[in-house]
């Protein structure tokens, strides 16, 4: 079979009639869009613009209400929080969708292991690691400078200093738990500030570590020496509220905490405890464990029903950003290229290299020799 061009490369160049037949045979493709917002709507439109796919694109999360819409398409495209558990899978199944394409990185919203040998799963393993890092960053600068307060502080012409006082990041230790794509810009840009970075990872990159300039330690003496630690490892059950009150514990005093991985990372219960008590001193949340309930929507003119995270709202020196870490414009164009080209290589190449399945994790998938995980 003559391979077709890649998206990128038809979009780039003049298209050719080959490419107009393949066009046609991507037209065939109906591609379900859960959880659309404006923005994903516009960088998939410029992406697919040419390529001839076709998506629908439905604004609400893919649920066991919603999974019905799914009648008529072969692909499903969802974000981090639709969730597809075995009651969504059934119905996909039934549905005829050979595909779930995942516009996100992480895929702790997918039941992985009833869903192997029913439905495919690729992802977008990495679309820019800068942008999450830059932003864990911003969330570090704006807590340790207190940003946040002085805004609205200066709008209401009131320019003290009082408890606006910060401390310099050069000299300090930083601890990275998660050493993967995001980690490791992490590190370089810590160290440009000139602190001493501290690491831990389950499986630790030795050959990076050569001249990076950090140290990887293991988990109690990260907890210990840090004075700002920040999440960067997946969600697993090895994870799963690896922030908790035993962790905090081990903590410095007045440690500061940044969270852009995942919000099952960090016990809130035990965050909010350690916060009262001023353990914590600082923390700086992009993802929260309930974030399915809010993230992404508008709650303006309606109230917080979850107690946890209005509590985590109502600390000065906590700052909550709605999952924005991916949000820049080189991340969006990546994810809407990568995730179309995953859905092309699946219905056009014998290897899919961005599939995942629950054996990946443990190292025993047979998509290394045979190109797909079934
Ligand atoms: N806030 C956002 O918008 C946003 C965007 C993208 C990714 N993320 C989150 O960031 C996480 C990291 O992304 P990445 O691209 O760097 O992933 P990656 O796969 O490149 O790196 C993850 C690292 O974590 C390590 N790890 C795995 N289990 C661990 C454990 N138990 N303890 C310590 N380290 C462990 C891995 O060995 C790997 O080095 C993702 O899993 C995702 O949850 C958030």
């Amino acid at each position: 079979m003559r391979k077709i061009r890649t998206i990128g490369k038809i979009l780039k160049s003049k298209p050719t009639i080959e490419d107009a037949m393949d066009a046609a045979a991507l037209a065939s493709i109906k591609i379900a869009f859960f959880d659309a917002k404006p923005y994903d709507i516009e960088s998939f439109e410029k992406a697919t613009n040419n390529s001839g796919f076709k998506i629908t694109f439905f604004k609400s999360h893919l649920t066991t209400e919603t999974a019905a819409l799914t009648q008529g398409f072969q692909v499903v495209c969802v974000f981090v929080n639709d969730i597809i558990n075995k009651d969504v899978i059934e119905i996909l199944e039934r549905n005829g969708i050979a595909l779930i394409a995942l516009r996100a990185a992480g895929y702790n919203n997918i039941d992985l292991k009833t869903i192997f040998k029913k439905i495919h799963v690729v992802r977008v393993p990495a679309y820019s690691p800068y942008a999450v890092a830059e932003h864990a960053v911003a969330l570090m600068l704006s807590l340790n400078r207190k940003v946040h307060r002085a805004y609205y502080r200066t709008r209401d012409n009131n320019f003290t200093l009082n408890g606006l006082l910060g401390f310099d990041m050069f000299g300090k230790t930083a601890g990275i738990i998660g050493t993967g794509k995001i980690g490791k810009v992490m590190i370089g840009i810590l160290k440009g500030f000139g602190m001493r970075v501290l690491a831990y990872d389950s499986f630790p990159d030795k050959e990076y570590q050569k001249n990076a300039g950090f140290e990887y330690v293991a988990l109690d003496a990260l907890y210990r020496e840090s004075d700002i630690i920040s999440l960067h490892c997946p969600l697993t059950k090895a994870t799963y509220h690896l922030i908790n009150e035993a962790s905090i514990a081990k903590m410095k005093p007045g440690i500061m905490i940044i969270n852009t991985g995942r919000g099952m990372l960090i016990d809130s219960k035990a965050l909010i405890a350690g916060l009262k008590i001023g353990r914590v001193g600082f923390a700086g949340l992009d993802v929260y464990e309930e974030e399915s309930d809010y993230f992404f929507e508008d709650f303006s003119n309606k109230v917080i029903t979850d107690d946890v995270f209005a509590r985590l709202l109502s600390f000065n020196n906590v700052l909550v950003t709605s999952h924005q870490g991916f949000f820049t414009q080189e991340a969006l164009r990546n994810i809407a290229d990568t995730t179309l080209e995953n859905i092309r290589e699946f219905f056009t190449e014998k290897k899919i290299p961005n599939e995942i399945c629950y054996q990946c994790s443990i190292n025993s998938c047979q998509r290394n020799t045979t190109g797909k995980c079934f």
